[in-house]
C-alpha cells in the first residue's frame, strides 16, 4: 500500500525505515511470509511503553519474523528479556535467525506452540509489559492471561483492535473476538486504556496500563 503523506512525513521524522528491519521484511516476505509486522509507529510506541515501564520482562505472543521482538528488545533495560510464543514452526526458526543477526539473540525466547496452550505453564510469573499480536479471535482469552501475569504499573498492548473497520459489524470470529476485547480492555476499572489509531487510519493498536 502507497504511504500517505503523513505517513511519508513521520517515517522521514523518525530517520526513515531501519535498514536491517527492512530487508529482513523483505526476505521474509520471499519466503512466504506475509508482511503484517508492526507500522513503524506502533514500533516506536513499543519502545516508549518497554523504557517507560521498566519493564525486564516481556511477554509477545505472535512473533512471525521478529520484528516486533527486535524493536522491543532495543529498549529494554541491561539484562531485559523477552518470552515471544509463535504457533508456526517456521516464522519462529526465520526470527531466531533474525535475533542472531540483530545482535539481541540472548535476549528473546521464542517458544513453538498455541499460545492458549502455552500460556499456563507460565502460571505465578510477572511480565512488565504483554504485547497481544496472535490470533485475533483469541484475544479476549490472551487479556485474560494479561491480568493474570502482570502486577500495577504494567502495560498490556494489543495490534489490529479496528481491524480495518470490521469490529463494528463482527460478523466473523476475529472480529467478534476483536469487538469483545475491545469493550474488555476499555470498560474493566483495574485498567487505563487508550486505542491508538495507525497513521493509515485502517486500523488501531490498544495500549493500557494496569492500575
Ligand atoms: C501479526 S503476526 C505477529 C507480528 C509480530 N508481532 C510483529 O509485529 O513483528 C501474528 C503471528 O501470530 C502467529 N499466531 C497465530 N495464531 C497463533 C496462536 N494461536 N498462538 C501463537 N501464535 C499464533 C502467526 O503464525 C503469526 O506469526
Amino acid at each position: 500500500m502507497d504511504e500517505t503523506p503523513l505517513q511519508h512525513y513521520a517515517d522521514e521524522l523518525y530517520g526513515g525505515e531501519d535498514p536491517l528491519l527492512a530487508q529482513m521484511r523483505d526476505e521474509a516476505v520471499r519466503e512466504g511470509v506475509p508482511a503484517i509486522q508492526v507500522p513503524p509507529e506502533l514500533g516506536r510506541l513499543l519502545q516508549v511503553m518497554v523504557a517507560s515501564t521498566r519493564a525486564t520482562r516481556v511477554l509477545e505472543l505472535g512473533t512471525l519474523f521478529g520484528y516486533s521482538s527486535i524493536v522491543m528488545a532495543r529498549a529494554l533495560p541491561p539484562g531485559g528479556r523477552i518470552l515471544s510464543l509463535e504457533f508456526n514452526e517456521k516464522h519462529a526458526a526465520i526470527a531466531r535467525r533474525n535475533f542472531e543477526r540483530a545482535g539481541v539473540a540472548d535476549r528473546i525466547e521464542v517458544r513453538v506452540g498455541r499460545a492458549l496452550d502455552l500460556l499456563p505453564s507460565l502460571q505465578g510469573q510477572s511480565f512488565g509489559l504483554v504485547f497481544i499480536d496472535a490470533d485475533k479471535e483469541s484475544y479476549p482469552s490472551y487479556l485474560e492471561w494479561s491480568l493474570r501475569l502482570t502486577q500495577t504499573g504494567a502495560a498490556i498492548v494489543a495490534d489490529n483492535v479496528w481491524r480495518h473497520g470490521s469490529v463494528m459489524d463482527a460478523d466473523d470470529a476475529d472480529s467478534r473476538g476483536l469487538a469483545q476485547f475491545n469493550r474488555d480492555v476499555t470498560h474493566n476499572p483495574a485498567l487505563i486504556t487508550a486505542i491508538v489509531p495507525r497513521l493509515s487510519g485502517s486500523d488501531a493498536a490498544s495500549v493500557s496500563v494496569v492500575r
